[in-house]
């Protein structure tokens, strides 16, 4: 039996990158799968990419950092397939390269309402919801900044320090009703946020500085986070665990 037969999960971010790896994981584990996005053309070639390749996925447009279109995100998954087992709040944003001193404020509100309250107001819909299932487990996207600085980027390693504790919180608010809450910190991905924002000499630099001498790939983060949605890390909750080559060990 596949390690997430019969479930059903929901991504946000699911048009990109490590959402996109993630919602492929759990529809090869054998889940349904509701992909959220902004990006509605991303989306729906992530449903197509589950479905050719045989598995179960459905599409929903929704901004992350509304709290409303979190609640009906929530509401259509449960239209749609029933239940909520299995949530990752993915969906996030680097915001502009300045130092604190000098950073915008608009900048900051708009980094930390999509990568902080937006995992908020996810994580608090999807509780909701668990509750009534009777369990469910949640993998909250955080970063390794959510341990260690990302200079000229505060808005954003304050957000992912945000979403580590708020993963606390919940993982021990929610252990005796059978919810399960996680957080995982990618290092350096090869994906478009880092793509977009860093010319080819900036990344083997950043590559540079991990052990491993390389960038991680989505699907290695896809990886744990299936583990950490799936019953095989039935232990583990409020853990914060990083995949990132050995960045932060050095
Ligand atoms: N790429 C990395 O190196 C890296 C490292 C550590 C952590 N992360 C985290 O992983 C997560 C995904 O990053 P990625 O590299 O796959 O990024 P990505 O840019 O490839 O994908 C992000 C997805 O989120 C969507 N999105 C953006 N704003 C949204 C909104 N308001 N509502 C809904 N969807 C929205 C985008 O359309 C896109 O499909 C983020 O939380 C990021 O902070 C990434």
């Amino acid at each position: 039996m596949s390690l997430l037969e019969n479930k059903v999960a929901f991504v946000s971010g699911g048009g990109s990158g490590i959402g996109r790896a993630v919602a492929e994981a759990y529809a090869r584990e054998g889940a349904k799968v509701v992909i959220s996005d902004i990006n509605v053309e991303h989306g729906e070639e992530t449903v197509k990419v589950i479905k050719d390749s045989g598995g179960e996925a459905f599409f929903v447009k929704g901004d992350s950092s509304s709290a409303s279109d979190n609640k009906r995100m929530v509401e259509v998954t449960v239209s749609k397939y029933g239940r909520l087992d299995i949530a990752c709040n993915n969906a996030g944003m680097g915001g502009p390269a300045k130092p604190t001193g000098e950073y915008e404020p608009d900048a900051w509100d708009r980094v930390i309402a999509l990568n902080l309250s937006g995992v908020f107001y996810a994580c608090r819909y999807q509780l909701e919801q668990m509750e009534k299932n009777g369990g469910g487990s949640i993998v909250n996207i955080a970063s390794i900044h959510g341990q260690v600085a990302a200079p000229l980027s505060p808005a954003y390693t304050a957000s992912k320090h945000g979403v580590v504790g708020l993963t606390k919180n919940i993982a021990a608010e929610y252990a005796q009703k059978n919810i399960r809450c996680n957080a995982v910190g990618p290092g350096y991905i090869e994906a478009a946020l880092l793509k977009d924002n860093l010319n080819n000499d900036a990344m083997n630099a950043i590559a540079s500085k991990a052990p491993m001498n390389r960038l991680g790939t989505a699907e290695e983060i896809a990886e744990l986070v299936t583990f950490l949605s799936s019953e095989k890390s039935s232990f583990t909750t409020g853990s914060y665990i990083i995949a990132d080559g050995g960045y932060t060990a050095v």
